[in-house]
């Protein structure tokens, strides 16, 4: 059973959640994570190389394999991973997303599991909106929504950090200088699990 993690990731720390969330999904019997990156647009390519914090970031994740519509086709269950670019999902990931026309045609996606995690500058800034206008064109794929239950530890909280029930999710700072909190990356394996038991769930072959 195949587990598919696709993200985008500037600064790293959508990056970091998709890490914890491929450990979740490691943790399911027979399932097997593909970590994928979706494209960056060549524009960004110039301050990426210039920017002392995209940079080794960028390097960092060059090898990961860029996301293909196989992937998706081939995939059970699908965690999907963007930073917040005004309240919605990054245009990189976006571009994915609406490159998949054949995919609806063929119906490949429907009755998939699908989660999504964020990461936003501030606490306000919009990861609850980032998940729920994600959510969207995915209902569209026909894709089974999965968040997040309260009941997984660290989500009861009224803390400056992540855990919504829409997506695992966690803070940049303004600067992009703070780390994911550990229960961030916790609630990611969580959500990261939680995908691939319902897909394990549904796989019929
Ligand atoms: C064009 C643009 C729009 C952004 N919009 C928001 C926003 O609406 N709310 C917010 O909190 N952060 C916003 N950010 C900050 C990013 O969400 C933040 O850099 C990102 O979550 C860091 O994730 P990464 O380290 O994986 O790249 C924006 C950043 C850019 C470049």
């Amino acid at each position: 059973m195949k587990i598919l993690i696709v993200y985008y990731s500037m600064y790293g720390h959508v990056f970091q959640m998709a890490r914890a969330v491929e450990k979740g999904v490691q943790s399911v019997a027979n399932a097997e994570a593909l970590l994928r990156r979706v494209e960056e647009f060549p524009e960004n390519m110039a301050h990426i190389r210039e920017s002392e914090h995209a940079r080794p970031v960028w390097e960092d994740q060059e090898k990961i394999p860029v996301c293909s519509l196989d992937d998706l086709r081939t995939a059970d269950g699908i965690l999907f991973g963007t930073p917040t670019r005004y309240g919605n999902m990054a245009a990189q990931m976006k571009r994915l997303i609406d490159s998949t026309a054949q995919l609806w045609l063929e119906g490949t996606l429907e009755g998939k599991p699908a989660g999504i995690f964020v990461s936003t500058a501030t606490t306000h800034g919009g990861q609850e909106t980032t998940a729920l206008t994600f959510m969207a064109p995915l209902l569209h794929l026909g894709m089974l929504i999965v968040g997040v239950p309260y009941s997984t530890p660290g989500m009861l909280h009224t803390e400056g950090r992540g855990g919504t029930p829409y997506g695992a999710s966690t803070l940049a700072g303004s600067q992009n200088q703070l780390q994911p909190a550990p229960e961030d990356l916790e609630i990611a394996t969580a959500q990261g699990r939680l995908v691939a038991f319902i897909a394990s769930k549904l796989k019929t072959d």
